[in-house]
């Protein structure tokens, strides 16, 4: 279960999350949708620990994901909205994420080749240097292997044609139950046979929250 207290966030003058409550609990499949700017990858890290609130905070599953960051993450799959600068061959990342977060490399073989990824051709290949949907492909597979009860989306679809989404889709459905997804996506109608909830927020609140 994920609490959000009360939680503020500043950059500078500019305030990005304000003042924002919000609970997710097991079986929330949520749409978090707003304008560019609205808050969404603010509220977003500061649910994985990121960044240290100017007031208020989060707790999930009653710890708070700054000071208990290792634990906290081992229970979250994430794909963030840019894919990371990793160095690392596709194989040497396998091999990394399969050690440190207890994820079973033939099971990201799996999903990549339903994403229709096709690894074993690209194991040396650097992941800097895949293309931008290879590395999403690669990211989301990653994701579904990992077993954890809370999963993350940031608008992960935008480097994906539309076959590609709609793979992501069925696989995500089939993943779901018991656990707490939350979907930040400008395309409602795509996730909306995955998701019971729906949030906007504008300006660094929630203007709307509702259930379904
Ligand atoms: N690391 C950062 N440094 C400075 N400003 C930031 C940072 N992250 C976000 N912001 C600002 O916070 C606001 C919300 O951004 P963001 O959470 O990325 O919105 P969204 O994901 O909804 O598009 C924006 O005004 C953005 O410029
Ligand atoms: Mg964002």
């Amino acid at each position: 279960m994920i609490n959000i207290e009360n939680l503020t966030k500043k950059f500078g003058t500019n305030i990005s999350l304000d003042n924002v409550s919000c609970d997710f609990n097991k079986n929330d499949s949520v749409a978090l949708m707003g304008a560019n700017g609205a808050g969404k990858t603010t509220l977003i890290r500061s649910i994985l620990g990121y960044y240290h609130p100017n007031s208020g905070k989060v707790l999930i599953d009653g710890l708070d994901p700054i000071k208990d960051r290792i634990k906290v993450l081992k229970n979250i799959s994430f794909v963030p909205q840019l894919p990371p600068p990793i160095k690392l061959s596709i194989e040497e990342l396998m091999q990394y994420i399969s050690i440190s977060a207890d994820v079973d490399k033939e099971l990201i073989k799996h999903y990549s080749d339903e994403m229709k990824l096709d690894i074993s051709a690209n194991l040396n290949k650097s992941f800097f240097k895949l293309s931008g949907g290879m590395k999403q492909k690669l990211l989301i597979a990653i994701s579904l292997a990992k077993k954890s009860s809370i999963i993350i989306y940031d608008e992960p679809t935008a480097n994906l044609d539309p076959k590609a989404r709609d793979d992501f889709y069925r696989l995500l459905k089939q993943n779901e139950d018991e656990k707490i997804l939350l979907f930040v996506t400008h395309r409602l109608e795509e996730v909306k046979n995955l998701v019971n909830r729906q949030i906007y927020m504008d300006m660094g609140k929630i203007v709307s929250d509702e259930k379904f």
